[in-house]
């Protein structure tokens, strides 16, 4: 009887999660998983409305994008997607949830921001959730963090860099890591040394070198360890959990790594560009297209910091994606304290990440499905309703084709933008069909448009369990 037939079974595929893979038949049913079959059962006599054969591929949870700024304006630049167009492309690329950032402007209260940000999420295709920050003076830190986690805010994004518009000091980092432990969150922050970044630019300028093709000296190694160093004492002496975004060199994912073994929680995020792309894109026809903070390191750190993912040591993988275009980009390419920072890749996180260490047989499926899903939606409050596939999750589900090869194209994403970081790039794995709240969002590699229904979804209390498996 079609009343009692399940809305989707996706079989012959195999499930991955972030502790095993098997044959299994996935049983969606009303947006939720209604079940998980085993492949030595019999699933042939459930009755679905739809079926998917996903033979020779990946079933895994629909990813969670940790890090994905949205409709982003940092001084004179605003990113030119909107949640519509963000959260399309998210989909696209196999992400079925995104966290943005509620950024106050200039003088704006933290809980205003997530309101305006609330209100513009509303065309969002995709579920959402949303970061607070506290970028300024603020009447009462731990009254602002108690009304973020009431309404569904348990991570605060702080900045050690951009003075006058984000940067925060030492004593409201504190401050914010010790309301945000009372309330079972987590702190994220942008670490780099604002005084050797500053010291950093004035040299550039002085050697007549600020232009986007100097970029990487201008924010060094050494500003983003030592920041993270400082972050890391704070958090030891209040033994409050931190984690790092974006991180980008070696030197600051093993002061993570040390602040773990010590008995901390820490956690470092990494993001596709770092992990793949060097500071050669700099000496390209059109450097500026790469500049983001922190910035692309030389070959050799790039190789060190993929082989702590080879090894494990890296908990997430954000795509930082910032949607500006090539005109906005190359405006004020000739001095990087004036330019957008930031690249768009929310599209392309999962089949980078994917090529350059699953299809090399470099890291587990399983462990690729922590770093993009799992512990994304660990860390945010989201497991296990998010990242995962389990009887009575969201089905957001991800039959991703492991064999795909498909060459990067800006023209065919679907990212508001006129290029990729990754233009050319022969990539060997890509989501084939994406399911979001049980409904088929991409067909055999057809976007379909579900309109502007995605939901906020509140982060709930991020105790153990829902912090990652140790590595
Ligand atoms: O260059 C970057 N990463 N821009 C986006 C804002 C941020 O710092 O995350
Ligand atoms: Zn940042
Ligand atoms: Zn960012």
């Amino acid at each position: 009887m079609v009343a009692e037939a399940a809305d989707l079974v996706i079989e012959g595929g195999t499930v991955v999660t972030d502790d095993s893979s098997k044959l299994a038949t996935v049983v969606v049913d009303n947006g939720r998983i209604e079940a998980i079959v085993d492949a030595t059962e019999d699933a042939a006599q459930i009755a679905a409305v739809r079926r998917i054969d996903a033979t020779g591929r990946l079933v895994m949870p629909g990813a969670v994008d940790p890090h994905c700024h949205v409709g982003i304006r940092v001084g004179s630049y605003t990113t030119r997607d909107t949640y519509a167009s963000a959260s399309l492309a998210a989909l696209a690329g196999g992400t079925t949830t995104i966290v943005d950032f509620a950024i106050p402007a200039p003088d704006q209260d933290p809980l205003e921001a997530l309101d305006e940000r609330l209100s513009l999420a509303r065309t969002s295709r995709c579920d959402y959730a949303e970061h607070g920050c506290i970028n300024g003076p603020t009447a009462s830190i731990p009254a602002t963090v108690r009304a973020l986690a009431a309404a569904g805010v348990r991570t605060i994004k702080l900045f050690t860099t951009y003075r006058g518009i984000l940067m925060v000091d030492t004593h409201t980092i504190a401050e914010v890591m010790a309301a945000i432990s009372e309330v079972a969150g987590l702190t994220y922050v942008h670490a780099e040394a604002n005084d050797l970044v500053e010291a950093a630019q004035l040299e550039a300028v002085n050697a007549a070198r600020i232009g986007a093709a100097g970029h990487a000296a201008t924010r060094p190694e050494a500003a983003e360890e030592r920041a993270v160093a400082d972050v890391l004492g704070v958090a030891e002496r209040l033994n409050a959990a931190v984690y790092f975004v974006h991180q980008s060199t070696p030197g600051a994912v093993d002061l993570v790594q040390g602040a773990k073994a010590r008995g901390l929680h820490a956690f470092t995020e990494s993001c596709p560009h770092y992990l793949t792309l060097d500071d050669g894109c700099y000496r390209s026809a059109h450097p500026e297209r790469w500049v983001c903070c922190p910035p692309l390191r030389n070959r050799e750190t790039v190789d060190a910091l993929d082989k702590r993912a080879e090894l494990g040591l890296i908990d997430t993988v954000g795509s930082d994606h910032c949607c500006y275009d090539t005109v906005q980009k190359a405006e004020r390419a000739d001095d990087v304290r004036e330019m957008p920072n930031g690249l768009p890749g929310v599209e392309t996180r999962l089949p980078v990440v994917f090529d350059r260490f699953v299809a090399t047989g470099r890291i587990s499926p399983e462990r690729f499905v922590a770093m993009v899903a799992t512990n994304p939606a660990r860390l945010n409050g989201l497991y296990p309703r998010k990242g995962t596939i389990a009887v009575g999750s969201d089905a957001d589900l991800v039959i991703f084709d492991p064999k795909a090869s498909r060459t990067v194209a800006a023209a065919e994403l679907h990212m508001e933008t006129d290029y990729s970081p990754y233009e050319g790039l022969t990539i060997t794995g890509w989501p084939s069909t994406v399911v979001a709240g049980g409904r088929v969002v991409v067909d055999d590699g057809h976007v379909i448009d579900p309109g502007p229904v995605g939901e906020f979804i509140e982060a709930g209390a991020m105790e153990p369990p829902y912090l990652p498996r140790p590595s």
